[in-house]
């Protein structure tokens, strides 16, 4: 079995979820930059509860969104304790929206969100690597990091699920989202976890929903569910770790705790 330190094995993963205009995602998006944040980040003075989604034009433009829909949160090392080390790399996969329209912004050929957010081909030249909502148009005064070759292929998929109660956002809307995305990205062969965010504030009807979602005969069992919450650290590495065994097809998989058990063991 390899050591601790004997082999590096490099997982790019997209984040995606219910995203868009507030009609479509409610007063308050899913939680998929804080859940980047922490996992990329996890100290807590890095942790940022606000992120950007809407815009001005130039923020658009500037080279950390990069004209594109989505963002670069760059890259992190993560072990798992058999001694295999995992180096991430990570996007997030969302919907500008425009500050003076409240339009999501054009960008190129522009697909759906639940369609373009499961492309395994990413390109964009020159992209900043995002850090923080402040960063944007002082880009000069944070770590300069650029996407690698401009480039990035996509190994898997972390899916995202709100199980909090947000205001003008149906939870049949998102199972709905949430099916055309693990539909499409069933189609791209690549695997996916599903990680519910926001379990600090879950409502249980909302976590029965999300747990029956991935067990839709569909998906054949093939979808692990990791309960976890960004603003109280729970959970958050596992999805990912999960993520990078089955990429790896390792045969040992981490047991997953429900959100409860997790939090007790902090
Ligand atoms: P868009 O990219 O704009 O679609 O949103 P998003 O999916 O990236 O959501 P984001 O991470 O920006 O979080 C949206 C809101 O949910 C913010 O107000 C966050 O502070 C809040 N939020 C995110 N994670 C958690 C969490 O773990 N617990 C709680 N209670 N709130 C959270
Ligand atoms: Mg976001």
């Amino acid at each position: 079995m390899a050591r601790k330190g004997e082999s590096i094995r490099t997982i790019n993963v997209a984040v995606v979820g219910l995203s868009g205009v507030e009609k479509d995602k409610g007063h308050a998006g899913i939680g998929k930059s804080c859940l980047c944040n922490r996992f990329i980040r996890p100290h807590a003075e890095d942790y940022n509860i606000d992120h950007i989604s809407v815009l001005s034009q130039t923020d658009f433009s500037g080279r950390v969104v990069n004209n594109d829909h989505f963002l670069y949160w760059g890259e992190v090392l993560k072990s798992i304790d058999d001694g295999i080390d995992y180096q991430f790399s990570l996007i997030e996969q969302t919907e500008f929206i425009d500050d003076a329209s409240f339009q999501p912004f054009k960008g190129g050929k522009m697909e759906p969100y639940v369609k373009r957010c499961t492309a395994t081909k990413i390109s964009s030249a020159e992209k900043l690597m995002y850090i923080c909502k402040n960063q944007l148009g002082i880009e000069k005064e944070y770590e300069q990091k650029v996407l690698p070759d401009g480039r990035l292929s996509i190994d898997g998929f972390v899916c995202v699920f709100d199980v909090s109660v947000v205001p003008s956002r149906s939870i049949e809307k998102q199972v709905d989202f949430c099916a055309a995305i693990l539909n499409n990205i069933l189609k791209t062969k690549k695997p996916v976890v599903m990680v519910t965010t926001k379990n600090d504030e879950s409502n249980d009807s909302f976590v029965r929903e999300a747990h029956k979602l991935v067990q839709r005969s569909e998906y054949k069992g093939n979808i692990p569910l990791v309960e976890s919450s960004s603003h109280e650290n729970v959970n958050i590495d596992l999805g990912f770790l999960l993520l990078a065994q089955i990429i790896d097809k390792t045969k040992l998989r981490l047991k997953i705790p429900s959100y409860s058990e997790a939090a007790l063991a902090r």
